[in-house]
């Protein structure tokens, strides 16, 4: 049995999507509220996104960000490029990632949280990103073409999901030989105890579901991509005592991970 499995048997993972689609609905809707995590455009700076990039996308996008660290360094997104970006959130990563593909570029954002798909297509369609689809569905199962996307890209979401890998395989049978896969997330230096994975509250703050960074590479690697870059992003940290608790005891930290398809 694998430890992702074991994870997966430890959580209930139709109260986990209830509970993730309840916080993330939060972020969309009442972005100053409070929360474990950090968010907007202080963090964004901090996390290494230049001001430039953030001042050409709509800023309510930027005040929902929820990330957890900076990867288009990796992601090298060049112009006519297809991107798609795992749980695009209320669309901050998906807007840059438009900026940087141009308007012979496409971005396609999936997300399964109705208000945060909302939020991503309103901002969207006042702002004129008419090469950004943001689309319902599950990060598992995107219902995109296989060998459609130039790159896949992500930030703090793949924590949130009950099986990593199957996340993982989806990129890669998504993305096109020589593809990108570029994304921040959490991990942990030690695997998490049970009393933390079937906290539901921690796991949708980005800590309950993170994994230990060897079984996450391992993750990645058995989805057949191959791991180039892991960089950590000390700049990222949680607020709230009890994520703070859980992140000196278990080194739950923010890293930055880039891998292509062979
Ligand atoms: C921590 S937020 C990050 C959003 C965005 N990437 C950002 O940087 O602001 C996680 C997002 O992933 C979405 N999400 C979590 N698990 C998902 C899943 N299994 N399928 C689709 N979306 C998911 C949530 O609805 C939420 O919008």
């Amino acid at each position: 049995m694998t430890v992702v499995t074991e994870l997966k048997k430890s959580v209930d993972v139709v109260a986990l999507e209830q509970k993730v689609k309840s916080m993330y609905r939060d972020v969309a809707t009442n972005p100053h509220g409070d929360f474990h995590f950090e968010m907007g455009r202080a963090l964004a700076e901090r996390l290494g996104y230049a001001p430039t990039d953030l001042d050409a996308i709509p800023a309510e996008s930027i005040d929902s960000f929820a990330g957890v660290g900076y990867y288009f360094d990796l992601a090298q997104l060049k112009a006519g490029e297809i991107v798609v970006d795992l749980g695009s959130g209320s669309g901050m990563d998906a807007f840059i990632a438009a900026s940087k593909v141009g308007e012979t570029g496409r971005v396609v954002g999936i997300d399964m949280t109705d208000e945060q798909l909302e939020k991503a297509s309103r901002l969207r369609d006042s702002a004129g990103f008419d090469q950004v689809a943001y689309r319902k569905a599950y990060i598992e199962s995107t219902g995109l073409p296989d060998s459609s996307a130039d790159a896949v890209i992500s930030n703090g979401v793949v924590n949130l999901a009950a099986v990593k890998e199957n996340v993982f395989h989806e990129a890669a049978r998504i993305l096109r030989s020589a593809g990108r896969l570029a994304l921040a997330d959490i991990v942990t230096d030690v695997r998490l105890p049970e009393g933390i994975t079937c906290d539901a509250t921690l796991w949708a703050a980005c800590i309950g579901g993170a994994l230990q960074i060897g079984d996450y590479i391992a993750a990645i690697e058995a989805a057949g991509l191959k791991v180039e870059h892991v960089r950590q992003n000390p700049e990222y940290h949680f607020i709230s005592d009890s994520a703070q608790g859980a992140t000196s005891r278990f080194g739950v930290k923010s890293v930055s991970i880039l891998a292509v398809k062979p």
